[in-house]
């Protein structure tokens, strides 16, 4: 019996491997990676390694067997069909009998178009009939704090939200409650609402980077189509820059806030502040 984890070389992945080997014997995890390579520190800490691709199901014949349990950590390929290439992962489950597949997925309340194959994953995976987790992960800091060049360069936060909050935590955070699943008992066929203790603006959030930098950076809301106009501006493809402005629409209709302190209950702390992501981020 192991516990694998698919993307394990990924942003999440990486945290919730390294925070498996603090509860688990590294003999009893397989990470499961495209590039072998790019897992040598896994393995070389005696992490079991799995090679197996998305896009091609017979990969992952052998990856699982009867017992085990599994997170299957969304794909980041937009444009190659992600229910396909999770519907995969999840026939390789049911036919090797795992004893629990939980899912990377998307707050619920959440109706813009990147929740799409989210939704369509999650479908698939209830009418598979395996034991499942919908970890439905609100949004993570790092998606700001890891984009803070443009916002330093130009003093200012762009976004088309509003005065729309966000409860977002960091991927640590989010890895803690999918580490907590993996370990413990009496999650089979639970659906898990997680984000941050606390939600925030976006012009709080320019209040924090003002306070924190010494710098004036202001909050400047846009409307969806003058964003869509930066990004694409900035060279991002425009069905991409349409996505991020669908999420700004959802955050200011309240779609990203997730109450319940779910995340900080399973984490069994509370969550990262926004404000100690920046400080870190800016550490760099
Ligand atoms: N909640 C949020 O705010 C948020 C934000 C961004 C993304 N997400 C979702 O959460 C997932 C995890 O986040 P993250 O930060 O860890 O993203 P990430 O760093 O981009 O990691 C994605 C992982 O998926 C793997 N992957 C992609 N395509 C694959 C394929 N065809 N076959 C096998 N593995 C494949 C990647 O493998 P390699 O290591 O080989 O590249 C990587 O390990 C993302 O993929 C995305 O679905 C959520």
């Amino acid at each position: 019996m192991s516990i694998v984890v698919t993307g394990a070389t990924g942003h999440l992945g990486r945290h919730v491997v390294e925070q498996l080997l603090e509860k688990v014997p590294a003999g009893q995890i397989t990470a499961v990676v495209r590039d072998e390579a790019k897992a040598a520190d896994f393995a070389a800490r005696g992490v079991k390694l799995a090679v197996a691709d998305y896009n091609a199901p017979e990969t992952f014949g052998s990856v699982f067997a009867a017992g085990d349990k599994v997170l299957l950590i969304s794909g980041n390929e937009f444009d190659k069909g992600r229910p396909a290439q999770h519907q995969a992962v999840i026939d390789a489950a049911l036919a090797a009998g795992v004893a629990l597949l939980a899912y990377t997925s998307a707050p619920g309340s959440l109706t813009a178009a990147l929740a799409d194959d989210h939704r369509a994953t999650e479908q698939a995976l209830l009418a598979s009939g395996l034991p499942y987790v919908l970890l439905r992960n609100g949004w993570y800091h790092e998606n700001y704090t890891e984009q803070l060049a443009p916002v330093l360069e130009h003093n200012a936060v762009v976004a088309a939200a509003g005065a729309g909050r966000v409860s977002s935590a960091s991927r640590a955070d989010y890895a803690a409650a999918a580490v907590t699943v993996l370990t413990g008992e009496g999650h089979e066929n639970k659906t898990y609402e997680l984000g941050g203790d606390e939600a925030w603006s976006f012009a709080e959030y320019a209040a924090e980077l003002s306070k924190q930098t010494g710098k004036e950076i202001a909050y400047n809301s846009v409307p969806g189509e003058v964003l869509i106009g930066i990004l694409t501006g900035a060279g991002l493809p425009e069905p991409l820059a349409a996505i991020f402005a669908g999420v700004d629409a959802a955050i200011e209709q309240g779609q990203l806030v997730v109450p319940g302190g779910e995340l900080s209950r399973l984490a069994g702390r509370p969550t990262t502040p926004l404000a100690e992501a920046i400080t870190a981020a800016l550490k760099g």
